[in-house]
């Protein structure tokens, strides 16, 4: 064809919601369809309440829906109308058999080429939008060759997605690159140049970069290894910084001052969250381990360590500043996300920080705007979150439509995901409301500390040691953590 008129994405999630979304917007003359294998996702994109929460989509959908933008659970059917295929299904990590725990599982994206290669005729654009290792696509056109007689109208494309949560819709509309990988043969080619004009509505020419499949499909995996290393980074630091009186903002400021580093993705924090960060980096991990090359892999696993440690040392300190035991005591914890702006939970450190708690014995009133009580529970009694049984973890826990309701009497504040709403909460009314010593442990250094101080609070936070005098006071001038250990006795006994 001399364009493209109608769209198929198949997976309804994350990515191809809002893509769809912003295609339609933007190309009134294509007919996009997104549809999807679960009846329920399905539904809610027909409904007043989309599925999924992402500033601005809502809008846009209501927009375009019904007009040229459909939502349908008839897979073939979208598949077999459309000049162009998205393949948009999750690639999570494998959790069983050869490469269980890294491998990215490739078993939706396989089911799709099978699905496409049984039903479709004529020519297709097929676009791996998943994010998947690098030669995935070779594996999609051999199911193709051997499947399908009209396969050889068939033309395979990687178009990874760079959208962040939170900020789908404005990264959809202002995107600092597309990338479009394809064979570089003339019907290659000729597959590149109508993607390109599709996503030429509404991105600039020197914006759109078209390149190898194999470079497009590692790039992608770089690109989110590469940014994840900088939270990485930055939060190895800060536990220099709590441990010497530097400030992580502070040396955040002055490293990103410089134009070579940059400034953005230097937030230190309780740890990176989110569906890709880790899935993609075990995912490079395992293709180096797979190509023989077990110092590049150990090199990018060490990101994820350092995240796992970050985690595990704010809930270790969380414990230690409450007198080494929370067995029983109330703890509010304010938002599960993980990040601000989205209701999304996978591998929010949230979960690990909230199950580790939980281990300890605490009780924990758990408040986010955007995050259902439902997908909470679900998430600390998935296997292998929290040690406890499920009636136990549902007994401590109790979510609350409020912070000030989560925060009465508790021991602490522990803040868990940087949603704005927290910076302007009325602490002073909350740590009336609060058991003493009141604390705040701010997993993401948002609040003001100094004022929280003045308030009455104790406070520790990622990445800076505040001077806390009245509480050196009351614990007899030594550091907490040392008031009930064996350390301490010692101490006093000398
Ligand atoms: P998701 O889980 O939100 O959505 C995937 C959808 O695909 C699900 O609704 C599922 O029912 C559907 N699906 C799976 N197999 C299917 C099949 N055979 N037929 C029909 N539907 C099927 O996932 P997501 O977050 O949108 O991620 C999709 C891909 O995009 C992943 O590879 C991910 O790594 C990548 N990605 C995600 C993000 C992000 O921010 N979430 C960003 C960039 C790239
Ligand atoms: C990421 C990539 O940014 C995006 O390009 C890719 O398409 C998908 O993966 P996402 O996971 O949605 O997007 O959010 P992102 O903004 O990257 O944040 C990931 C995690 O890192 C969050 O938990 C966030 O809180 C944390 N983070 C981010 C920090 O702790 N500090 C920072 O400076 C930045």
């Amino acid at each position: 064809p001399e364009s493209i008129r109608s769209i198929c994405c198949i997976g309804a999630g994350y990515v191809g919601g809002p893509t769809c979304a912003i295609i339609a917007h933007k190309c009134p003359e294509i007919t996009v369809t997104v549809v999807d294998k679960n009846p329920i996702r399905i539904a809610q994109w027909n409904s007043d309440k989309l599925p999924i929460y992402e500033p601005g989509l809502q809008e846009i959908v209501m927009k375009c829906r019904g007009k040229n933008l459909f939502y349908s659970t008839n897979v073939e059917e979208g598949v077999v109308n459309a000049d162009l295929i998205f393949i948009s299904v999750n690639t999570p990590t494998k959790t069983y058999g050869a490469g269980k725990g890294r491998a990215a599982d490739l078993t939706h994206v396989e089911s799709c080429a099978r699905i496409i290669a049984g039903c479709a005729s004529g020519y297709k654009v097929v676009v791996e939008k998943s994010t998947v290792p690098v030669r995935a696509a070779a594996s999609i056109s051999e199911i193709f060759g051997a499947n399908s007689p009209a396969a050889s109208n068939f033309q395979v494309l990687s178009n990874p997605e760079f959208l962040a949560e939170g900020t789908a819709v404005a990264d959809l509309l202002n995107p600092d690159r597309v990338l479009i990988g394809g064979s570089q043969t003339p019907a290659g080619l000729e597959a590149i140049a109508l993607l390109t004009a599709v996503y030429s509505h509404w991105v600039a020419p020197e914006r759109i970069v078209t390149m190898n499949t194999w470079s497009s499909e590692l790039s992608k995996l770089v690109s989110n290894a590469f940014l994840a290393q900088r939270v990485s980074s930055i939060n190895a630091v800060s536990a220099i910084c709590e441990a010497t009186g530097a400030d992580i903002s502070e040396v955040a400021e002055a490293v990103g001052r410089d134009s070579r580093i940059g400034s953005k993705f230097l937030q230190a924090s309780v740890g990176f969250g989110g569906s890709c960060f880790q899935k993609d980096i075990l995912n490079l991990v395992y293709v180096s381990e797979c190509l023989n090359l077990p110092e590049v892999a150990q090199y990018w696993m060490q990101v994820i360590v350092m995240n796992d440690f970050q985690k595990s040392r704010f809930a270790k300190k969380i414990v230690s500043r409450l007198f080494n035991t929370i067995s029983n005591k109330a703890i509010a914890v304010f938002g599960f996300a993980f990040k601000k702006n989205t209701g999304d939970t996978r591998e929010s450190p949230a979960i690990s920080v909230c199950a580790h708690l939980l281990e300890e014995g605490a009780r924990l009133n758990i408040y986010d705007p955007k995050v259902e009580t439902e997908q909470i529970l679900s998430d600390l009694c998935h296997p292998g979150v929290c040690a406890l049984p499920r009636e136990r973890i549902e007994n401590l826990v109790t979510t609350h439509a409020d912070p000030h309701s989560a925060a009465a009497n508790t021991h602490a504040i522990v803040v868990l995901t940087e949603w704005d709403e927290f910076k302007t909460l009325d602490y002073e009314k909350m740590i009336k409301s609060m058991l003493r010593p009141a604390w705040v442990f701010d997993g993401r250094k948002i609040l003001d500390h100094e004022r929280l101080m003045d308030l009455g609070f104790y406070t520790e936070c990622i990445g800076h040691r505040y001077q806390r005098p009245q509480f050196y006071d009351h614990c007899n001038g030594h550091a907490p953590e040392l008031l009930f250990s064996e350390k301490s006795k010692a101490f006093r006994a000398s």
